[in-house]
């Protein structure tokens, strides 16, 4: 019999990673150890993805491989267009994501020999990593009735994949945002879809198996969708003064505050910390302040109260509080903010795939059994 029942596995450490460290109680963050201040800003997502799988920063040469690496495989064959395009134009599209990769492993002649054979697995996890921001674009366009517009290969990852959704180039602040928002995001420990993906994998599955998986984890709101959900709330609070009031009323009514709180994090997330700056410096570039002002108003409200009454519960804004007012004021559809985290996401999932793979033992814990017991059974004419 199990000697500890551990809901929600707090704590819990399943096994050794390299990718990237979360100190909770300090509120830091790094990648093979390197501060997420010091990669933000400065290092671009296609550094960041090679420094999560080879665990050094890239030389010059090592980034122009990944870089046109990446942008070799972005397109997506015909007949997963075809999927995306007979979704009824209202699917969530984290759903149409979710939808899309697991088509894309369909066409994939290295998805099945990835578990045993290393070289398909990173030729197979290129491509996913590659895919995802063409499937959430396509979906994008065609939802809206529009063309698909092809990738680029002579833009970098955030400029095509701003490309693919708007069909004209991105100016330089637009990219630089997107980018530093997918450096950001690009991984954190043993995160809920990332052990997903690691207990998809550890059964050695395949990797577009496993990263299915991992987006459906993502989505939930307690997970990546909260972002989508803090937009709502703060679309729904609709001005600064009606704010503080609206919090309370939540919190009165044993509601949870989106964006707020976190199973590691008991001090302020450092990816919250540097989305609010970036939040901040939007608004006083477009002088349209609304939705960030609001977001601060909530996070005064909601962590001076918790402070004051529940100050065990340690609660402060997460990485998705601040993305919201970011990626609106970046001109997303606040549906597509979870994809987008996605897309960013997926490079941590698959250097964690590259870590299960390399190293793998099934990963199976067990439930305590509370049912009742040694009971007669009784045949179906008798009941
Ligand atoms: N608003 C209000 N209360 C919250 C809260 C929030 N956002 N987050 C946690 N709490 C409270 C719970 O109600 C619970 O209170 P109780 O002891 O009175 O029952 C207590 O804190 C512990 O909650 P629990 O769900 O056990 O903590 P957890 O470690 O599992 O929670 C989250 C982590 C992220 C799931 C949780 O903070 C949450 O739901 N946040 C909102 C969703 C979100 O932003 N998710 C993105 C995370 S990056």
């Amino acid at each position: 019999m199990p000697a500890v029942t551990n809901r929600g596995l707090e704590n819990v450490v399943v096994a050794e990673s390299k990718k990237s460290k979360v100190e909770g109680l300090e509120g830091r963050l790094s990648y093979s150890g390197f501060p997420i201040e010091d990669l933000a800003g400065h290092a671009t997502f296609e550094e960041v993805i090679w420094l999560l799988w080879e665990g050094e920063l890239p030389t010059r040469g090592e980034l122009a491989i990944i870089t046109s690496a990446l942008a070799a495989e972005r397109e997506i064959p015909d007949a997963v267009h075809g999927v995306l395009r007979a979704l009824p134009a209202d699917t969530h599209p984290m759903t149409a994501l979710r939808t899309g990769v697991s088509a894309l492993g369909a066409f994939d002649p290295d998805a099945e020999l990835a578990p045993d054979d290393e070289a398909a697995r990173r030729r197979a996890l290129l491509r996913i990593v590659a895919r995802i921001p063409t499937i959430t674009a396509v979906f994008e366009r065609v939802r809206k009735d529009k063309s698909p517009i092809p990738p680029r290969d002579d833009l970098g990852h955030s400029a095509n994949m701003l490309f693919m959704l708007n069909g004209t180039e991105a100016g330089p602040a637009a990219v630089r945002a997107l980018d530093t928002y997918l450096v950001l995001l690009a991984d954190h420990g043993f995160n809920a879809s990332t052990f997903s993906a690691r207990v998809t994998a550890a059964t050695k599955s395949d990797p577009y198996s496993a990263i299915t998986s991992a987006i459906g984890t993502l989505k939930g709101p307690l997970h990546g969708g909260a972002n989508e959900r803090v937009m709502e709330m703060l679309e729904s609070i609709g001005s600064v003064d009606a704010a503080e009031a609206w919090v309370l009323d939540k919190i009165e009514k044993k509601e949870r505050i989106m964006g707020i709180g976190h199973r590691v994090y008991k001090t302020t997330d450092p990816r919250a910390a540097i989305l609010r700056r970036m939040s901040e410096a939007q608004a006083e570039e477009s002088g349209d302040r609304l939705y960030h002002d609001i977001a601060l108003a909530v996070a005064d409200t909601a962590v001076d109260f918790f402070a004051k009454n529940r100050p065990e519960l340690m609660l402060y804004p997460n990485v998705d509080f601040y993305s919201a007012a970011v990626l609106h004021a970046a001109g997303v559809p606040s549906d597509q903010f979870t994809p987008l985290f996605a897309v960013s996401r997926v490079a941590g999932w698959t250097a964690h795939l590259l870590e299960q793979y390399a190293d793998n033992r099934l990963i199976r814990p067990r439930a305590e059994y509370t049912g009742p017991t040694n009971r007669p059974f009784v045949s179906i004419d008798a009941r």
